[in-house]
């Protein structure tokens, strides 16, 4: 049967806005949010809708229900694909990488992975894509390949390779084994662990903290750091160097607003917490 690649199905992932928050929820809980290419079509609207969107300032990405997401749809992605052009196969993988890692990685604006459940294979991509990841402490992870014949899913081995410790990361792709929230959070696996009734909670406070800052002061600042990870010491500095020069040039005010509050007016200490900021046009 042929896939059809242009209809979006709004219901698939919901998008809710409050207070500066965008809440992203992948919306399959029947099928644990396994990953389909329709959630790949719907997530790349949302994002650019997001993205473009005053009323967000910070995006949380979910699931319903009991799971983050049960990873890759194994009968959408690997049975029904067997039949399909090659071509067509590339296309769903590209829509795949392209939010899950792409678009998701280097998004415009602060991003947080709330895990409240299952987390298994393919859904380790856009976890790790989010600059936060908050778990339940009863989350469950596994990267689950190895138990039915394939390789981890897409680019998850490469950023396993940079997120985990190589004997855990080796260790869990090579068993299948489960683990909880609290051990994602002390391999680092995720940012923090805590209790699912303060799941949410949690989040919307770090989505607070996150919303106090200036917005291409935080862009900058995400991208300096996951950008120079693969560069030599020389061009970082360069390029950091050039990412310093343009945050001047278009977020300049921060900086003087801080500068003035702390040096003149000595109304503030940046080792203390935020400067007051003064709303900018269009904030
Ligand atoms: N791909 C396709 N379908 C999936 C799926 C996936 N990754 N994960 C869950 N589903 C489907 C199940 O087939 C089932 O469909 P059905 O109601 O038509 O039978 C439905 O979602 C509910 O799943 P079920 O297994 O009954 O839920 P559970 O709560 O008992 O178990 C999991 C949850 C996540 C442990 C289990 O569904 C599972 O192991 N899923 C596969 C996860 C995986 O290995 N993903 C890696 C892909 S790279």
């Amino acid at each position: 049967m042929a896939i059809d690649l242009t209809k979006v199905d709004k219901n698939i992932v919901r998008l809710e806005y409050d207070k500066g928050v965008a809440w992203v929820t992948l919306n399959r809980p029947e099928k644990r949010n396994a990953l389909n290419p329709a959630i790949s079509l719907r997530m790349l609207e949302i994002l650019d809708e997001v993205e473009a969107d005053d009323r967000c300032g910070v995006m949380v990405l979910t699931g319903e229900g009991t799971a983050f997401s049960a990873g890759m749809d194994i009968k959408e992605y690997f049975r029904d694909m067997k039949d399909q052009p090659r071509i067509v196969n590339i296309k769903v993988r590209r829509l795949n990488w392209e939010w899950q890692w792409r678009r998701l990685r280097y998004f415009q604006k602060p991003t947080i992975a709330m895990v409240n459940g299952w987390c298994i294979g393919g859904a380790f991509l856009p976890m790790a894509s989010c600059d936060i990841a908050i778990a339940a402490e009863d989350a469950q992870f596994t990267l689950s390949e190895v138990n039915f014949g394939i390789l981890p899913a897409g680019n998850v081995p490469r950023a396993m390779a940079e997120m985990m410790p190589s004997r855990a990361a080796l260790y869990y792709i090579m068993t299948g084994e489960s683990f909880d929230g609290r051990k994602a959070a002390e391999l680092g696996l995720v940012t923090e662990a805590v209790p699912r009734e303060k799941l949410r909670e949690r989040v919307r406070a770090i989505a607070d903290v996150l919303l106090e800052k200036g917005p291409e002061v935080v862009k900058g600042a995400k991208d300096a750091f996951k950008r120079v990870q693969d560069l030599d010491w020389d061009t970082s500095e360069d390029y950091l160097i050039s990412k310093q020069e343009q945050l001047w040039f278009i977020a300049g005010d921060e900086r003087e607003q801080g500068f003035k509050q702390f040096l003149d007016d000595k109304t503030f200490k940046p080792g203390l917490g935020m400067y007051k900021r003064s709303p900018k046009k269009g904030a």
